[in-house]
Protein backbone atom coordinates (compact mmCIF):
# COMPACT_ATOMS: atom_id res chain seq x y z
CA UNK A 1 0.00 0.00 0.00
CA UNK A 2 1.18 3.67 -0.69
CA UNK A 3 0.42 6.52 1.70
CA UNK A 4 0.10 9.90 1.32
CA UNK A 5 1.12 11.79 4.29
CA UNK A 6 0.28 15.19 4.63
CA UNK A 7 1.85 17.75 7.95
CA UNK A 8 1.01 21.56 8.31
CA UNK A 9 1.08 21.95 12.16
CA UNK A 10 2.76 24.78 12.22
CA UNK A 11 4.82 26.85 9.55
CA UNK A 12 5.69 24.26 7.63
CA UNK A 13 3.90 22.18 4.44
CA UNK A 14 5.48 18.80 4.87
CA UNK A 15 4.72 15.68 2.30
CA UNK A 16 5.76 12.58 2.45
CA UNK A 17 4.86 9.27 0.53
CA UNK A 18 5.53 5.25 2.38
CA UNK A 19 5.62 2.24 0.25
CA UNK A 20 4.15 -0.33 3.27
CA UNK A 21 4.83 -3.21 1.13
CA UNK A 22 8.70 -2.33 0.84
CA UNK A 23 8.78 -0.61 4.08
CA UNK A 24 10.48 2.53 2.17
CA UNK A 25 10.16 6.07 2.22
CA UNK A 26 9.82 7.22 -1.27
CA UNK A 27 9.13 10.96 -0.69
CA UNK A 28 9.99 12.89 2.03
CA UNK A 29 9.07 17.03 0.99
CA UNK A 30 9.31 19.99 3.33
CA UNK A 31 8.45 23.50 2.51
CA UNK A 32 9.15 26.15 5.26
CA UNK A 33 7.90 29.43 5.76
CA UNK A 34 10.17 30.76 7.68
CA UNK A 35 11.12 33.79 6.10
CA UNK A 36 7.68 34.92 5.81
CA UNK A 37 8.44 35.02 9.60
CA UNK A 38 11.76 36.62 10.26
CA UNK A 39 9.93 40.26 10.28
CA UNK A 40 7.65 39.45 13.36
CA UNK A 41 10.22 37.10 15.48
CA UNK A 42 7.59 33.89 15.78
CA UNK A 43 5.08 32.27 14.14
CA UNK A 44 1.72 33.68 12.95
CA UNK A 45 -0.62 32.10 12.67
CA UNK A 46 -2.61 33.88 9.87
CA UNK A 47 0.56 34.25 7.80
CA UNK A 48 1.08 30.18 8.30
CA UNK A 49 -2.06 29.24 6.76
CA UNK A 50 -1.71 31.47 3.71
CA UNK A 51 1.48 30.30 3.29
CA UNK A 52 0.00 26.64 3.54
CA UNK A 53 -2.27 27.60 0.86
CA UNK A 54 0.11 28.44 -1.26
CA UNK A 55 3.18 25.96 -0.26
CA UNK A 56 1.21 22.31 0.11
CA UNK A 57 -0.24 21.94 -2.98
CA UNK A 58 3.94 22.52 -4.22
CA UNK A 59 5.19 19.57 -1.86
CA UNK A 60 2.65 17.22 -2.75
CA UNK A 61 3.40 17.75 -6.31
CA UNK A 62 7.12 17.60 -4.92
CA UNK A 63 6.41 14.34 -3.29
CA UNK A 64 4.77 12.64 -6.32
CA UNK A 65 7.21 13.70 -8.61
CA UNK A 66 10.11 12.77 -6.54
CA UNK A 67 8.22 8.81 -5.68
CA UNK A 68 7.44 8.81 -10.00
CA UNK A 69 3.64 8.54 -8.97
CA UNK A 70 0.55 9.77 -9.98
CA UNK A 71 -1.16 11.04 -7.29
CA UNK A 72 -4.25 8.36 -8.47
CA UNK A 73 -1.70 5.51 -7.34
CA UNK A 74 -1.65 6.79 -3.72
CA UNK A 75 -3.90 4.26 -1.71
CA UNK A 76 -4.61 5.99 1.66
CA UNK A 77 -4.78 9.69 2.84
CA UNK A 78 -3.05 10.50 5.90
CA UNK A 79 -2.97 13.92 7.71
CA UNK A 80 -1.94 15.41 11.09
CA UNK A 81 -5.23 17.18 12.88
CA UNK A 82 -4.34 17.75 15.99
CA UNK A 83 -2.31 19.37 17.66
CA UNK A 84 -1.24 22.59 15.99
CA UNK A 85 -2.42 26.01 15.06
CA UNK A 86 -5.97 25.60 14.05
CA UNK A 87 -5.94 27.21 11.03
CA UNK A 88 -3.10 25.63 10.01
CA UNK A 89 -4.46 22.17 10.31
CA UNK A 90 -7.48 23.17 8.71
CA UNK A 91 -5.63 23.95 5.43
CA UNK A 92 -3.89 20.80 5.42
CA UNK A 93 -7.01 18.75 6.84
CA UNK A 94 -9.34 20.21 3.67
CA UNK A 95 -6.86 19.72 1.13
CA UNK A 96 -6.53 16.17 2.08
CA UNK A 97 -10.44 15.22 2.17
CA UNK A 98 -10.81 17.38 -0.83
CA UNK A 99 -7.26 14.90 -2.62
CA UNK A 100 -9.10 11.67 -1.44
CA UNK A 101 -12.69 13.02 -1.93
CA UNK A 102 -12.48 13.79 -5.71
CA UNK A 103 -9.96 10.16 -6.22
CA UNK A 104 -12.34 8.15 -4.33
CA UNK A 105 -9.93 7.03 -1.55
CA UNK A 106 -10.16 6.72 2.36
CA UNK A 107 -8.09 8.75 4.42
CA UNK A 108 -7.30 9.01 7.62
CA UNK A 109 -5.97 11.58 10.43
CA UNK A 110 -3.10 11.18 13.14
CA UNK A 111 -2.11 13.04 15.89
CA UNK A 112 1.10 15.29 15.39
CA UNK A 113 2.92 14.26 18.67
CA UNK A 114 2.32 11.23 18.33
CA UNK A 115 4.16 11.36 15.20
CA UNK A 116 6.70 13.02 16.64
CA UNK A 117 6.94 10.21 19.61
CA UNK A 118 7.71 7.34 16.95
CA UNK A 119 10.17 8.91 14.69
CA UNK A 120 13.33 6.70 16.20
CA UNK A 121 11.79 4.13 14.21
CA UNK A 122 12.82 5.69 11.20
CA UNK A 123 15.26 4.01 11.64
CA UNK A 124 13.60 0.72 10.36
CA UNK A 125 13.09 2.25 6.80
CA UNK A 126 16.57 2.08 6.71
CA UNK A 127 16.78 -1.29 7.27
CA UNK A 128 18.49 -0.29 10.93
CA UNK A 129 18.17 -0.89 14.45
CA UNK A 130 15.20 1.06 16.40
CA UNK A 131 16.19 2.06 20.01
CA UNK A 132 14.91 -0.82 22.34
CA UNK A 133 11.57 -0.23 24.22
CA UNK A 134 10.66 0.65 26.63
CA UNK A 135 11.74 4.29 26.29
CA UNK A 136 11.31 7.62 28.19
CA UNK A 137 10.78 9.96 25.38
CA UNK A 138 10.77 13.30 25.09
CA UNK A 139 9.29 15.23 22.81
CA UNK A 140 10.57 18.96 23.08
CA UNK A 141 10.03 21.44 20.08
CA UNK A 142 8.82 25.18 19.88
CA UNK A 143 5.27 24.38 20.93
CA UNK A 144 5.40 21.21 23.35
CA UNK A 145 8.00 19.64 25.82
CA UNK A 146 5.89 16.87 26.41
CA UNK A 147 7.46 13.17 28.53
CA UNK A 148 6.29 10.09 28.07
CA UNK A 149 6.61 6.36 28.47
CA UNK A 150 6.38 3.96 25.77
CA UNK A 151 6.25 0.50 26.01
CA UNK A 152 5.80 -0.41 22.49
CA UNK A 153 4.33 0.98 19.27
CA UNK A 154 1.11 2.64 20.28
CA UNK A 155 1.33 1.73 24.15
CA UNK A 156 2.57 4.81 26.03
CA UNK A 157 1.88 7.32 28.70
CA UNK A 158 1.92 10.50 28.95
CA UNK A 159 4.00 11.61 32.45
CA UNK A 160 3.95 15.47 32.35
CA UNK A 161 5.39 18.14 30.11
CA UNK A 162 6.27 21.83 30.74
CA UNK A 163 3.69 24.18 32.79
CA UNK A 164 4.40 27.52 31.11
CA UNK A 165 6.91 27.82 27.73
CA UNK A 166 8.45 24.95 25.61
CA UNK A 167 12.49 24.89 25.53
CA UNK A 168 12.29 25.46 22.15
CA UNK A 169 9.98 28.54 22.87
CA UNK A 170 12.50 29.61 25.78
CA UNK A 171 15.29 29.63 23.10
CA UNK A 172 13.23 31.71 20.96
CA UNK A 173 11.95 34.27 23.74
CA UNK A 174 15.57 34.61 24.91
CA UNK A 175 17.00 35.00 20.91
CA UNK A 176 14.42 37.95 20.65
CA UNK A 177 15.77 39.69 23.96
CA UNK A 178 19.01 39.52 22.59
CA UNK A 179 17.59 40.57 19.23
CA UNK A 180 18.34 37.27 17.02
CA UNK A 181 16.87 36.47 14.19
CA UNK A 182 13.66 33.80 14.60
CA UNK A 183 14.15 30.97 15.08
CA UNK A 184 16.55 31.68 17.53
CA UNK A 185 17.09 27.87 18.49
CA UNK A 186 19.81 26.91 15.75
CA UNK A 187 21.27 30.28 15.85
CA UNK A 188 22.34 30.21 19.06
CA UNK A 189 23.22 26.47 19.16
CA UNK A 190 25.74 27.09 16.36
CA UNK A 191 26.82 30.40 17.76
CA UNK A 192 28.14 28.86 21.07
CA UNK A 193 28.92 25.43 19.73
CA UNK A 194 31.71 27.78 17.24
CA UNK A 195 32.70 30.79 19.53
CA UNK A 196 32.12 30.18 23.27
CA UNK A 197 33.91 29.14 25.59
CA UNK A 198 33.00 27.46 29.29
CA UNK A 199 33.56 30.43 30.57
CA UNK A 200 30.64 31.94 28.55
CA UNK A 201 28.65 29.29 29.99
CA UNK A 202 28.83 29.95 33.30
CA UNK A 203 28.96 33.41 32.93
CA UNK A 204 25.72 34.44 33.99
CA UNK A 205 23.75 31.58 36.76
CA UNK A 206 20.06 31.69 35.02
CA UNK A 207 17.53 29.88 37.11
CA UNK A 208 17.33 26.21 36.60
CA UNK A 209 13.29 25.76 37.73
CA UNK A 210 12.87 23.36 40.44
CA UNK A 211 9.40 21.72 39.52
CA UNK A 212 7.78 18.44 40.47
CA UNK A 213 8.60 14.92 38.93
CA UNK A 214 7.52 15.09 35.32
CA UNK A 215 7.06 18.64 34.55
CA UNK A 216 9.34 21.28 33.70
CA UNK A 217 9.50 25.64 33.62
CA UNK A 218 10.74 27.94 31.57
CA UNK A 219 9.27 31.63 32.03
CA UNK A 220 11.45 32.32 35.13
CA UNK A 221 14.50 32.14 32.99
CA UNK A 222 12.87 34.31 30.32
CA UNK A 223 12.36 36.81 33.07
CA UNK A 224 15.82 36.41 34.30
CA UNK A 225 17.44 36.82 30.99
CA UNK A 226 15.27 39.85 30.29
CA UNK A 227 16.80 41.41 33.80
CA UNK A 228 20.00 40.89 32.74
CA UNK A 229 19.92 42.48 28.99
CA UNK A 230 18.30 45.60 30.82
CA UNK A 231 22.02 45.94 32.60
CA UNK A 232 23.95 45.15 29.68
CA UNK A 233 25.24 46.36 26.43
CA UNK A 234 23.47 44.56 23.12
CA UNK A 235 26.15 46.38 21.09
CA UNK A 236 28.78 43.80 22.71
CA UNK A 237 28.98 40.65 20.78
CA UNK A 238 30.72 38.84 23.72
CA UNK A 239 28.22 39.93 26.35
CA UNK A 240 25.43 38.10 23.83
CA UNK A 241 27.08 35.04 23.24
CA UNK A 242 27.55 34.61 27.35
CA UNK A 243 23.87 35.05 27.75
CA UNK A 244 23.09 33.20 24.78
CA UNK A 245 25.29 29.88 26.09
CA UNK A 246 24.48 30.55 29.21
CA UNK A 247 20.41 30.80 28.79
CA UNK A 248 21.12 27.48 26.36
CA UNK A 249 22.94 26.21 29.64
CA UNK A 250 20.05 26.51 31.53
CA UNK A 251 17.41 25.32 29.63
CA UNK A 252 19.45 22.44 28.79
CA UNK A 253 20.90 21.46 32.28
CA UNK A 254 16.85 21.47 33.33
CA UNK A 255 15.94 18.78 30.39
CA UNK A 256 18.59 16.68 31.06
CA UNK A 257 17.69 16.53 35.27
CA UNK A 258 14.51 15.95 34.81
CA UNK A 259 14.71 13.30 31.93
CA UNK A 260 17.18 11.32 34.37
CA UNK A 261 15.18 11.80 37.44
CA UNK A 262 12.43 10.48 35.53
CA UNK A 263 14.21 7.65 34.24
CA UNK A 264 15.13 6.13 37.36
CA UNK A 265 11.82 6.59 38.66
CA UNK A 266 10.14 4.98 36.37
CA UNK A 267 13.18 2.39 35.86
CA UNK A 268 13.55 2.86 32.35
CA UNK A 269 16.96 3.09 30.63
CA UNK A 270 16.53 4.10 26.83
CA UNK A 271 16.17 7.64 26.58
CA UNK A 272 14.87 8.82 23.20
CA UNK A 273 14.54 12.44 22.24
CA UNK A 274 12.37 14.14 19.49
CA UNK A 275 11.13 17.86 17.83
CA UNK A 276 13.45 20.43 17.25
CA UNK A 277 15.23 20.50 20.43
CA UNK A 278 16.63 17.74 19.64
CA UNK A 279 18.29 18.57 16.82
CA UNK A 280 20.65 20.84 19.13
CA UNK A 281 24.29 20.01 19.56
CA UNK A 282 25.19 20.52 23.37
CA UNK A 283 22.00 18.82 23.96
CA UNK A 284 23.24 15.63 22.11
CA UNK A 285 26.85 16.30 23.69
CA UNK A 286 24.82 16.10 27.47
CA UNK A 287 23.34 13.06 26.94
CA UNK A 288 25.35 11.19 24.81
CA UNK A 289 23.68 7.66 25.64
CA UNK A 290 20.70 8.62 24.18
CA UNK A 291 18.70 7.92 20.63
CA UNK A 292 18.05 10.84 18.67
CA UNK A 293 16.40 10.94 15.06
CA UNK A 294 18.52 12.43 12.39
CA UNK A 295 17.92 16.52 12.52
CA UNK A 296 16.06 16.78 9.96
CA UNK A 297 13.39 14.10 11.17
CA UNK A 298 13.44 15.78 14.41
CA UNK A 299 11.57 19.35 13.73
CA UNK A 300 8.22 19.32 11.88
CA UNK A 301 8.54 16.80 8.54
CA UNK A 302 5.70 14.25 7.02
CA UNK A 303 8.13 11.37 7.21
CA UNK A 304 7.20 10.31 10.61
CA UNK A 305 3.52 10.91 9.94
CA UNK A 306 4.15 8.28 6.77
CA UNK A 307 6.05 6.15 9.25
CA UNK A 308 2.92 6.10 11.99
CA UNK A 309 0.43 5.29 9.14
CA UNK A 310 2.19 2.86 7.97
CA UNK A 311 2.53 1.39 11.82
CA UNK A 312 -1.20 1.57 11.78
CA UNK A 313 -1.41 -0.52 8.61
CA UNK A 314 0.26 -3.00 9.68
CA UNK A 315 -1.26 -3.12 12.61
CA UNK A 316 -4.66 -3.14 10.63
CA UNK A 317 -5.50 -0.13 12.61
CA UNK A 318 -5.65 2.71 9.51
CA UNK A 319 -9.30 3.14 9.70
CA UNK A 320 -10.85 5.50 7.02
CA UNK A 321 -12.59 8.29 8.43
CA UNK A 322 -15.73 10.32 8.23
CA UNK A 323 -16.19 13.47 5.81
CA UNK A 324 -17.05 15.83 9.28
CA UNK A 325 -13.65 15.16 10.95
CA UNK A 326 -12.03 18.33 11.82
CA UNK A 327 -9.15 19.54 13.42
CA UNK A 328 -8.55 20.24 16.97
CA UNK A 329 -5.59 22.30 18.38
CA UNK A 330 -4.63 20.88 22.14
CA UNK A 331 -2.78 18.15 23.06
CA UNK A 332 -5.67 16.95 25.12
CA UNK A 333 -6.93 14.81 22.12
CA UNK A 334 -4.30 12.65 22.55
CA UNK A 335 -5.32 9.28 23.69
CA UNK A 336 -8.74 10.05 21.19
CA UNK A 337 -7.25 8.40 18.85
O1 LIG B 1 9.71 20.56 15.96
P1 LIG B 1 9.84 21.95 15.38
O2 LIG B 1 10.42 22.09 14.02
O3 LIG B 1 8.45 22.65 15.31
C1 LIG B 1 7.50 22.65 16.32
O4 LIG B 1 7.62 23.51 17.21
O5 LIG B 1 6.61 21.75 16.25
O6 LIG B 1 10.66 22.81 16.44
C2 LIG B 1 11.00 24.16 16.24
C3 LIG B 1 11.62 24.66 17.54
C4 LIG B 1 11.93 26.15 17.51
O7 LIG B 1 11.56 26.69 18.77
C5 LIG B 1 13.44 26.20 17.31
O8 LIG B 1 14.05 27.33 17.89
C6 LIG B 1 13.87 24.93 18.04
O9 LIG B 1 12.85 23.98 17.77
N1 LIG B 1 15.15 24.43 17.51
C7 LIG B 1 16.28 24.37 18.24
C8 LIG B 1 17.28 23.87 17.39
N2 LIG B 1 16.72 23.61 16.15
C9 LIG B 1 15.41 23.96 16.27
N3 LIG B 1 16.53 24.71 19.52
C10 LIG B 1 17.77 24.54 19.96
N4 LIG B 1 18.80 24.08 19.19
C11 LIG B 1 18.59 23.72 17.91
N5 LIG B 1 19.61 23.26 17.16
ZN1 LIG C 1 6.34 19.39 15.70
Amino acid sequence: MKILAIDTSCDESCAAIIDTQKWKLLADVVHSHINSMKNFGGVVPEIASREHLKGLPLAVHEALDSAKLKVDSIDHFVVTNRPGLIGSLLVGLSFTKSLAFSLGKPFSTLNHIEAHLFSPLMATLDGKEPPPFPWIACVVSGGHTEIFHVESIFKYRWLGGTLDDAAGEAFDKVGKLLKLPYPAGPKIDRWVREAASEEHRTRFSFPRAKTEVHTLSFSGLKTAVALEVKKRDLSNADEILALAASAQEAILDALVEKLRQTQKLVGVQTLVLTGGVACNSRLREKLPEAHFPSPKHCTDNAAMVALLAGYYAKHNQLAPESWNTTAYPSLSTLEGK
